[in-house]
Parts: C-alpha cells; structure tokens; sequence
C-alpha cells in the first residue's frame, strides 16, 4: 500500500482511521518514499522506540514539520537527549511537583465555574471559544504568573506557536517572536523579586541558561494549551457522538476519571511525535538505516487491536486498562500529564452536572495540522435543565 501523507495537514482533517488500520496490518513500519521519512503504526514498535533514546534521537527534531528545519536543544526540553535530558528534565519537574498540580485544583475549579457560568445555554455558543481554549489558558496563565489583562496576546502567541510548529514560514508564526520579549522580561523580573510561581521556579534553578528557561516556557505555553484544548473539544464531540456513553458517565461520576483516559486515546490530541536513528536498526520487521526520520503515529497506536481488543475501534467510557500513548511513553512522557488529566476531570464534571443532554449543533470543524487533531470549531446547544 502507498504510506499516507501524515506530513499532509489535510491528511488529518479526514478520518485516516481505515488507512492507519490497514498500515498497521499490511505494513508497520513505512517508508514514504517521496519525502523520504518512516512512519511507525504499531503501538508496541512506538513503545520500543520511545523507551531506547540511545538509538532513537530527540536531538534533530520531534515534530512532523522539524524534519525541514534546524531545531536547537535550547528550544525545547523536547529536542534534548540524555544525560543532559535527564539533568533538565528534573530540574522542571521540580518547577512542576505532584503537589503543586494538586494544589491547583481549587483554582481549576473556580476557572472552570466562571468559564462555564458565562455561557448563556440557551444559545448556541461555539464550544472552543467558550470552554476548551479558555481553561487550559487560564490555568497555564495562573501558573506563569501572567495577569488577566495579557491574556489576549497570551493567547494569540500561543495561536502563532502552534502554527510555526506546521509551517515555520506562515507569516502568522512571527508573532511567536513577541513571547520571547515579554517572557524575557517577566523572568527578569522574577530574578529581581521572586514570587510564589513557576515563573520563579524556573529562574531560581541557575542551572538553566535563560535560553532554556524562554524555552521551557514556550514548551509550557503550547503543550500545556492547545492540547488540552484539543482533548477538551474532541471529549465534547465524542460524548454527544455516543449518547448512551454520555448518560452513563452522567449517571456514575465515579467513571470520570476512566472517561478521561478514553477521551484521550479517542481523540490521541497529538497525532504524531518523531525520531531519528543514530544507528542501523531493525524495527516491526524492516530494516532502517541510520539517521532515518521515523514518525511515531500514536493515533494509530491508540486504535492497535493487539492492545486495545476487537472494540479498539469503539469508545467506551469504562474502558479498562487503557494503556493509551497519548502522553509519549519512556524518557519525554508528558510532564504536564497530570495537569491536564486533572483539568479534563474538573471540566467534564462540571459540564454533565449542568448540562448532561447538550446538543451539537450544524458547524463541527476540524483544524488541519500535523501536530495536533484539533476541532476549531464546535457549536453547541447546552440546553438549561429543566
Ligand atoms: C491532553 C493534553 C496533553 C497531551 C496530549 C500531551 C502530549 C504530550 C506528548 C505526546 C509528549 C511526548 C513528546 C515526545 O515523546 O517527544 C509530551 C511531552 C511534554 N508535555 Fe505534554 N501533553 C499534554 C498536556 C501538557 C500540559 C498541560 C503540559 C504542561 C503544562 C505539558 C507539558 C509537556 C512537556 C514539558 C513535555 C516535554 C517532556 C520532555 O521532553 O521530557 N503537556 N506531551
């Protein structure tokens, strides 16, 4: 079969669901020939790769688009290998403990409430806008420290990040330069008179270069946004796509957390992450040479039958175990992955105690994008309780 063009931002905006299936089946391991990468299908060969770093390199690039382009170690945590990655990577998760994400679910709850409150539920309002961005804004916002009256520009540099990440030269990334000026200057500040937030976290460890900690941020802003974002959305689609789901998650709160886990692997908001081999490997059968770009597709990993069962293709709110790469796996696993759990439950509970029978209305739109399977756009009815 010819290897589907998941470089192809369109490619994601369909259902690829049949074509990773049959990849998955016929061919695991894929050369595309034209553009010269690996895609990987199957869930146990990402597995593999994720947990082995010494062979499978962060270093020249994790995302789709990076293969084209220069990436720095400074740019993110994401392109560091070990040991330098487990230096940095420690020093970040100190900036994000257990307790510290504990510690925010009050302040989640009040955002979640006052986001919700706003909406008007008998008017359809467009989903996206009204809940799913503005959560995991407010939330990343209050970690950064960042005051509400930023909030716009906060967002909107989030926005053009995320684009750079498709398409560097889209004219839209260069605002992406502005985050870099105000976060130097807030990290400044936070150096003269630290406060009590990660932005003073970041900064108090000297073992980061201040390259490194803009570049932490920038990291937090994206993968702690839009992805959540795009989890939030395409939860709110997949429970009003499978009602009988929806009302038995309404009737037990208890499955919230698992409904969580479900809504992630249904929805897999990162599409794809990628590495590049430091020397020959065999892998899912082939033979791949050394310095090769593979592409992990979690989205086909978290439709494996191997690992899911026959009802891999089904979503199921209780579904058990669950054991999703949604979040990566092995050294770069998701640092913000309880955060976003979290932030997942307290909104779904909050929506299915208000509204349990909300309506989708005419107008779902999905993004084109080789990172992220984003709804941009979800008209919904929330329907007051009578
Ligand atoms: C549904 C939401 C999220 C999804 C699907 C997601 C997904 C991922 C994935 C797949 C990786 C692994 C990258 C790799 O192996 O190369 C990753 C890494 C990371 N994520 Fe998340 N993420 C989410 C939310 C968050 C949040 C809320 C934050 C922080 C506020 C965050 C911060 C990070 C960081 C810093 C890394 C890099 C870790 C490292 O390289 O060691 N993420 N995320």
């Amino acid at each position: 079969m010819k290897t589907p063009d998941v470089h192809d931002p369109s490619f994601w905006q369909g259902q690829p669901d049949d074509e990773l299936r049959d990849l998955r089946r016929t061919c695991p391991v894929a050369h595309h020939q034209s553009e010269g990468f690996w895609v990987v299908a199957r869930h146990e060969d990402i597995a593999q790769i994720s947990k082995d770093p010494a062979t499978y390199s962060s270093a020249k690039g994790v995302l789709i688009g990076d293969r084209k382009r220069q990436v720095a170690a400074a740019d993110s945590i994401l392109y560091i290998d070990p040991p330098r990655h487990v230096t940095q990577r420690r020093i970040v998760n100190r900036a994000f403990t257990v307790r510290r994400v504990a510690e925010l679910a009050p302040v989640i709850e009040r955002i979640a409430s006052d986001v919700l409150d706003a909406i008007d539920p008998g008017t359809p309002v467009d989903a996206v806008d009204a809940i799913s961005a503005p959560v995991p804004l407010l939330v990343i916002a209050h970690m950064l420290g960042v005051p509400g009256e930023d909030l716009p520009a906060f967002r909107a540099w989030s926005d053009a990040i995320a684009v750079a990440a498709t398409d560097p030269t889209d004219p839209r990334a260069i605002a992406a330069a502005d985050f870099f000026v105000y976060f130097n200057e807030r990290l400044d500040a936070r150096t003269a008179e630290p406060k009590d937030d990660l932005l003073s976290a970041v900064v108090a460890d000297s073992e980061l270069t201040r390259a490194e900690q803009l570049g932490f941020c920038m990291t937090l802003l994206v993968a702690g946004n839009e992805t959540t974002r795009t989890l939030i959305s395409g939860g709110l689609a997949a429970l009003a796509d499978h009602p009988e789901q929806r009302a038995k998650l309404a009737a037990d709160e208890s499955l919230i957390p698992a409904a969580v886990e479900e809504m992630l692997r249904w929805v897999t908001p990162i599409v794809a992450m990628s590495r590049t081999t430091t020397s020959p490997v065999e892998i899912g059968g082939q033979h791949v040479d050394a310095g090769s770009y593979l592409v992990m597709l979690y989205a086909a990993a978290n439709r494996d039958e191997t690992v899911f069962g026959a009802d891999a293709h089904e979503f199921d709110v209780a579904r058990s175990p669950n054991p999703h790469l949604s979040f990566g796996i092995g050294e770069h696993f998701c640092l913000g992955a309880q955060l976003a759990r979290l932030e997942a439950r307290i909104v779904f509970t909050e929506i299915l105690r208000r509204w349990p029978d909300y309506v989708v209305c005419e107008g779902r739109l999905m993004g084109a994008s080789t990172l992220l399977r984003e709804t941009v756009k979800l008209p919904i009815l929330f329907r007051p309780n009578e």
